[in-house]
């Protein structure tokens, strides 16, 4: 089934692959296995920021990456999303394409990557001159040459869905940051891509708006999305990852499910990273 059929039915819900609750998520190492990232590496410069990332994505899984600024967690994600070229290792997606990026990639091959997964920015990157309803449409009619009558009725499905179907019209100016931010959920959705990608969703929100954002999240998670989300919103990543990889120094340290990785990591260097973020103030 390609993916555009598997997501077809944008009405009911958001369009996920599997049923609600049809993964249960307990178990990290569960599930077919969506992609595999193996040995990735990036430089920029003689900065070698990935050195060999390792990474496993089930169906209907998240995966919340954690780690100290500038470990190469926005890398990670822009190199899935094909808006970074690695310089050397592999994705391979299950029955599906693979990318060997000790080769260099062409044009459609880098599109062929990047069809595979959406992505959510930290600033929700609206374009500021569109509509919400411009915005959401975009991808899926000059991209994807989705019918506009088509895009446009799963776009308004979709907004309905977190809330916003009354501002299909306004400006990304006339939104609050977590309205926005509900758009760029929105807009990576009408993608109907197999992953969607998250890079800190919250981080640049108000406190009382990071809880309607993550609440959209979660219950994408619970339709079962396959979802990958840079966070570090601790509470979010207990009750909803599958497991929590944490990246330091270019590499995937260690993996685990949440209650692992939060009662009892393996490193040292995850537990003095764990304690400055679940106690700031080292009390
Ligand atoms: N386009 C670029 N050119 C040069 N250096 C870059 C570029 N993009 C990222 N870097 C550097 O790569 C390193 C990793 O950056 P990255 O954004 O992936 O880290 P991060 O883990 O997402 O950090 P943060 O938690 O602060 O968002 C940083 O040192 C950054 O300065
Ligand atoms: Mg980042």
């Amino acid at each position: 089934m390609s993916r555009n059929d598997a997501n077809s039915g944008a009405g009911g819900n958001f369009g996920s692959q599997s049923q609600p609750g049809a993964m249960k998520r307990s178990d990290m190492n569960q599930g077919d296995v969506l992609f595999d990232v193996k040995g990735l590496s990036k430089s920029f410069g003689d900065l070698q920021v990935l050195k060999s990332i390792d990474l496993t994505v089930r169906k209907g899984q998240v995966s919340v990456l954690m780690g100290p600024s500038g470990s190469g967690k926005t890398t990670v994600l822009r190199s899935l999303n094909s808006l970074e070229s690695p310089d050397g290792g592999t994705i391979t997606f299950t029955g599906g394409p693979s990318f060997d990026f000790s080769k260099s990639q062409k044009k459609p091959e880098r599109a062929l990557l990047r069809d595979q997964s959406a992505m959510v920015f930290q600033q929700h990157n609206l374009f500021p001159h569109r509509t919400v309803l411009e915005n959401v449409t975009e991808g899926p009619i000059h991209v994807q040459k989705t019918p506009k009558a088509q895009a446009i009725a799963e776009a308004e499905a979709l907004l309905a869905r977190v809330g916003l179907a009354d501002k299909r019209d306004v400006y990304p100016f006339q939104l609050s940051g977590g309205q926005q931010q509900r758009v760029g959920i929105v807009r990576a959705l009408a993608l109907k891509p197999d992953v969607l990608l998250f890079d800190e969703p919250t981080s640049a929100l108000d406190p009382e708006l990071v809880g309607d954002v993550l609440a959209v999240m979660k219950e994408l998670a619970d339709e079962g999305w396959t979802m990958v989300v840079v966070t570090h919103e601790v509470t979010f990543a207990r009750a909803v990852a599958d497991q929590v990889v944490f990246m330091d120094g270019g590499v995937v340290l260690e993996a685990s499910t949440p209650s692992q990785m939060f009662s009892n990591p393996r490193h040292r260097r995850t537990r003095q990273f764990l304690d400055r973020i679940l106690n700031p103030l080292g009390e």
